[in-house]
């Protein structure tokens, strides 16, 4: 039948705390993640160079993932390869082994946890169906979204057997109750082999939200709010909608855990965005376009932060490594979207 589990085979599933995206983030231990192998992708991370290294994700590597069908649902397993077993082996608190996703329960539709906003007028509209996460098993509504978008409409696991995925570093590995924000970067969008069609709709979102004007637009938010102990969520289409005001309440509701404003974060964030600006503003090999910013705090810490570049399906390695001037233009914008957040973040703290 193939469905008992071989002695080198682990079982993975979707990351918990995945708030953005379009396929879906798997987790494969406490520090590993991984998601659909895109050429891409795979060529920035391999060709990245040193000084970059401390801006994304470290890359692992790649595997196969396999798709197994058995009684209650199905399962989605890997065979790591040996620099990563190691990694896993280290890690006695990962217990996943006997995971299985109910095929027939439409994955999970657990309780609605609306999100409620400061004020009004920072949205042009709400839609309770996009703000929910599951209260008990706490995989993000977005994560099983895309788990079955990434079945159904991009068809993986539909032809063959296994699928491959590129493996990172699981950015919230030492964080207990990681409050995310992921931020689209730039005043333009690309994706590659895209059709006429895709390529207008990708412009009128830029258009239509505050990619155009402040350069960057939020794509996914996860707070975990201290007053009532419990995870929200927001997903990109709230993003999408908002206008610079509301985009700028959105941000200062992301630093705030439910009691009080995070004001060390905010200032550590900064600082780490800053970095992130001038190691950026010093490269000229790649050209970036639909980056994301992956912001992280803890609200169960003090001062503990993360800022990284993450999502590079649609970066270029420049040709004899000199950029022409649309490549140039997109890093201007990319730049100028994080000098925007960089001086909304600063006019909080003033
Ligand atoms: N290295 C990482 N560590 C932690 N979370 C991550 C990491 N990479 C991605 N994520 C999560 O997964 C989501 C989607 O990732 P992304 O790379 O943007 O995928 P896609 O190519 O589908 O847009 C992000 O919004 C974030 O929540
Ligand atoms: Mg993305």
């Amino acid at each position: 039948m193939g469905t008992m589990l071989q002695s080198d085979e682990i079982v993975i599933t979707p990351f918990e705390h995945q708030v953005g995206g379009h396929k879906v983030v798997l987790q494969i231990s406490k520090k590993l993640i991984c998601k659909p192998r895109e050429d891409s992708e795979v060529e920035f991370y391999r060709r990245l160079p040193e000084h970059l290294k401390e801006c994304v994700p470290h890359f692992k590597g790649e595997i196969q993932v396999q798709y197994v069908e058995n009684d209650s649902g199905f399962q989605l397993r890997t065979k790591l390869p040996i620099n990563l077993q190691q990694d896993f082996q280290n890690e006695s608190d990962m217990q996943m082994d006997n995971h299985c996703i109910n095929a027939n329960s439409k994955l999970c539709s657990c309780d609605i946890i609306k999100l409620e906003h400061s004020s009004n007028n920072s949205m042009k509209r709400t839609s309770e169906a996009n703000t929910k996460s599951c209260k008990t098993c706490h995989t993000s509504d977005w994560s099983n979204q895309c788990l079955k978008r990434t079945m159904q409409q991009y068809a993986l696991w539909s032809t063959s057997c296994s699928q491959q995925f590129i493996v990172l570093e699981n950015l919230l590995a030492d964080f207990n109750n990681p409050c995310i924000l992921d931020m689209k970067l730039g005043r333009k969008q690309r994706a590659f082999d895209c059709t006429e069609a895709k390529r207008q709709l990708l412009e009128s979102r830029c258009a239509n939200s505050t990619s155009a004007s402040l350069g960057f637009r939020i794509c996914g938010m996860q707070l975990f709010q201290k007053n009532t102990g419990e995870y929200i969520s927001q997903d990109k289409y709230i993003g999408r909608a908002l206008d610079d005001e509301g985009a700028q309440l959105n941000l200062k509701q992301y630093f705030h855990d439910g009691i009080t404003e995070r004001r060390k974060e905010m200032l550590n964030i900064v600082e780490k965005l800053q970095h992130i600006h001038t190691a950026m503003s010093e490269q000229t090999v790649f050209s970036f376009m639909s980056v994301s910013l992956l912001l992280i705090y803890d609200s169960s810490a003090d001062g503990k932060i993360d800022a990284r570049l993450i999502d590079f399906a649609n970066a270029v390695v420049a040709e004899d490594s000199s950029l022409d001037e649309h490549h140039k233009e997109c890093n201007a914008d990319l730049l100028f979207g994080l000098s925007s957040i960089i001086s909304i973040i600063q006019g909080f703290l003033s």
